[in-house]
């Protein structure tokens, strides 16, 4: 037991210099609040308890940055292009990376190399196209699911959008600079970056996080329909899927844009602006595609223009007190079979839309004609209860008369 003291009492000095990073202390030294040990806490190496030498290499004892940059495997700064590699040293390496997260992949080296980024940081040795860090950000990096991160889902537009959205940074490329503008205004980035809802999709959803098209897309045409998957398989099996490809015409972009996607309304069917249809199809182009987009929006006009009649009705039916449980859960079933009828644009076919359509119609119907009946219970009860109270008021007379009268 003695023994054992004195070897603790022996080794706890040698322990506490060996366990002693001197790299974090003497970098706080000297370094301003927004260097890298200072930040360095908020990054999700240090919380996984990676330090320093994991990535720069050196011996965390010594106590001269001369010393340090001496000893064997000091790796210094990567340049731009060498950070990739810097990083898929443990990230790529499967073996290390089981030992620590057994969950996390190890493809992102061989995924951005598929990237536009990778092919020209390779193939060009283009040091402005984003590496690692110029996503993930360094010293106070992140995974998605922190608020801080580069890399969570409502700071994406901003990490792209700093250089993409920059005309000079991005002028010799020859590429536009409006996505993080478009995108701000669409449904997708107000749903995003004003409701915070995590649903909607961040730049990298659409574009993959490292590879050039998202795993389960074949390209980034199909992209949309990992989230909408109801029109994407009413498209494909729709006439526009053929000519769409033999084309070249994006599958949902075309009509939708890709950065700009706004609210769609009716006015996007039909045979007058700002109508789609209009673009590509003519009273004579020899296809029944313009005849259709008036059918289409005649049908949806008319369920529209039922579920109003309805709404009014019931709206009478309510204020006059009516039991109209029923009817409010039909007005309901209105709006489902109007959405229904919407997203059936996408078949492209009357012979598929026009079943929601006229379901639709025949529940406004319904609730139309039930609503008036309930409108005449209403005033048919109101005459009954006048008659009621009248004869009960003759009676009351009478009866008083005949009280007055008795001695
Ligand atoms: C006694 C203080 C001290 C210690 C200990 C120290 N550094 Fe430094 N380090 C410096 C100074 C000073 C610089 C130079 C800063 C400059 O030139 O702007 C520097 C520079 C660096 C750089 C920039 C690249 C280079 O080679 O100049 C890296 C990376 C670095 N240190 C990492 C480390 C790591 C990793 C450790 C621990 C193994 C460590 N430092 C230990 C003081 C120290
Ligand atoms: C996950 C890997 C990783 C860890 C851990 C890490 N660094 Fe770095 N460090 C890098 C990379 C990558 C760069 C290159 C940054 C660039 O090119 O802008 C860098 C650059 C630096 C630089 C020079 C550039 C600068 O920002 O001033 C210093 C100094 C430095 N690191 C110090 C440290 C210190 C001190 C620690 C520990 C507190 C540390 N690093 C931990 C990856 C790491
Ligand atoms: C010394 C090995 C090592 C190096 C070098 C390294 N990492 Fe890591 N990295 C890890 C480990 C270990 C984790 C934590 C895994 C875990 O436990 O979840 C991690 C976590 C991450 C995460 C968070 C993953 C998640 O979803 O939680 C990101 C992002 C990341 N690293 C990016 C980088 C980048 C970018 C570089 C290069 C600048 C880099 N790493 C360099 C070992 C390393
Ligand atoms: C164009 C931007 C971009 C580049 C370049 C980039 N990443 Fe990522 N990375 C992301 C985004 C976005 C995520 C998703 C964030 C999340 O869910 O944690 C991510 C996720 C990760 C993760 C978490 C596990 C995973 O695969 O989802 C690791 C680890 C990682 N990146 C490492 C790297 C490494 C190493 C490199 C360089 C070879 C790199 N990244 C290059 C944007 C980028
Ligand atoms: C460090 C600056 C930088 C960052 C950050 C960055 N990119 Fe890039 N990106 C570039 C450059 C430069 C190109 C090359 C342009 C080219 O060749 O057309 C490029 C190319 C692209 C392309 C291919 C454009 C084409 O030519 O069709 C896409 C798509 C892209 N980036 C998406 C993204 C996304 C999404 C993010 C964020 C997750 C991102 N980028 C972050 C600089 C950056
Ligand atoms: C809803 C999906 C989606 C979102 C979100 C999205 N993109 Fe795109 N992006 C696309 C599609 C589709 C293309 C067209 C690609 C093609 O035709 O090959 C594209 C093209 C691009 C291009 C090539 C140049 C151009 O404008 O055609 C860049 C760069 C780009 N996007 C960057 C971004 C950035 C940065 C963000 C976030 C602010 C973003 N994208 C968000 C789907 C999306
Ligand atoms: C990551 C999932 C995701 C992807 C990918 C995606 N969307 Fe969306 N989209 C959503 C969500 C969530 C909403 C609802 C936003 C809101 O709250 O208004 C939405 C809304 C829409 C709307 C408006 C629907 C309405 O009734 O108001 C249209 C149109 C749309 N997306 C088209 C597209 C197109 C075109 C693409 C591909 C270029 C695409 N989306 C890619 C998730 C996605
Ligand atoms: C970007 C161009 C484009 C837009 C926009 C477009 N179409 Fe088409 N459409 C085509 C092409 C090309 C064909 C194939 C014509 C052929 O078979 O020769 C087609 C075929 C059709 C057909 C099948 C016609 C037939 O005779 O079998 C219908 C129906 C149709 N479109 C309806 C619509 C409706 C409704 C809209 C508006 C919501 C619309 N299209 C918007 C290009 C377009
Ligand atoms: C030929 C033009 C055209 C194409 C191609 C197209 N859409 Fe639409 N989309 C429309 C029109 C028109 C509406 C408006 C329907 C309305 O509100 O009356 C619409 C409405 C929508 C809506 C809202 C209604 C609903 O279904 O919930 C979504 C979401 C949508 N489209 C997604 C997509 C996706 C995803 C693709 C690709 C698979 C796509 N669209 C392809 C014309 C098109």
């Amino acid at each position: 037991m003695k023994k054992l003291i004195f070897i603790l009492i022996l080794f706890v000095p040698v322990l506490v210099l060996a366990g002693q990073n001197n790299c974090l202390t003497c970098h706080q030294d000297f370094e301003d609040d927004d260097g890298p040990s200072h930040i360095f806490s908020r990054d999700v190496h240090s919380q996984k308890g990676i330090g320093c030498v994991d990535c720069h290499g050196g011996d965390a004892s010594l106590e001269d940055m001369d010393e340090v940059r001496e000893v064997r495997g000091y790796r210094g700064v990567p340049s731009h292009r060498e950070v990739p590699d810097f990083c898929a040293r443990c990230h790529s390496d499967a073996t290390y990376m089981r030992n620590h997260n057994p969950a996390l992949a190890t493809d992102q080296l061989d995924k951005y190399k598929t990237s536009v980024h990778g092919e020209r940081l390779y193939r060009n040795n283009d040091k402005k196209v984003a590496n690692c860090i110029s996503c993930h950000s360094v010293h106070e990096m992140g995974n998605g699911k922190m608020p801080h991160s580069s890399t969570h889902p409502f700071n994406i537009p901003y990490t792209c959008g700093k250089c993409h959205s920059n005309p000079e940074y991005m002028a010799e490329y020859g590429i536009a600079t409006d996505q993080l503008h478009n995108f701000e205004q669409s449904v997708h980035g107000k749903a995003l970056l004003e409701k915070r809802d995590a649903g909607a999709p961040a730049c990298n959803d659409c574009h993959s996080n490292h590879g050039a098209a998202p795993p389960g897309t074949e390209n980034l045409a199909a992209v949309c329909g990992t989230c909408h998957a109801l029109e994407a398989e009413l498209f494909v099996k729709s006439p526009h899927n053929d000519a769409f490809n033999e084309k070249n015409f994006p599958m949902c972009e075309t009509c939708h844009s890709n950065h700009l996607v706004v609210k769609p309304s009716d006015a996007m069917i039909g045979d007058k602006p700002p109508s789609v249809c209009i673009r590509c199809h003519s009273d004579n182009d020899g296809t029944k595609g313009l005849e259709t987009a008036k059918a289409f929006r005649g049908m949806i006009d008319m369920v529209v223009a039922g579920r109003e009649e309805a709404h009014i009705a019931l709206r009478e039916a309510i204020t006059k007190g009516m039991m109209t449980t029923d009817e409010e859960l039909r007005l309901k079933e209105v709006d489902q079979a109007l959405i229904q009828t919407r997203t059936q644009v996408h078949s492209f076919n009357m012979e598929d839309m026009s079943p929601h359509a006229v379901l639709g119609k025949a529940l406004t119907d319904t609730v139309k004609a039930n609503s008036a009946g309930l409108i005449d219970e209403y005033y048919f009860r109101r005459k009954g209860l006048g008659l009621a109270s009248l004869f009960i008021t003759l009676m009351a007379i009478g009866l008083y008369i005949k009280i007055r009268r008795l001695p």
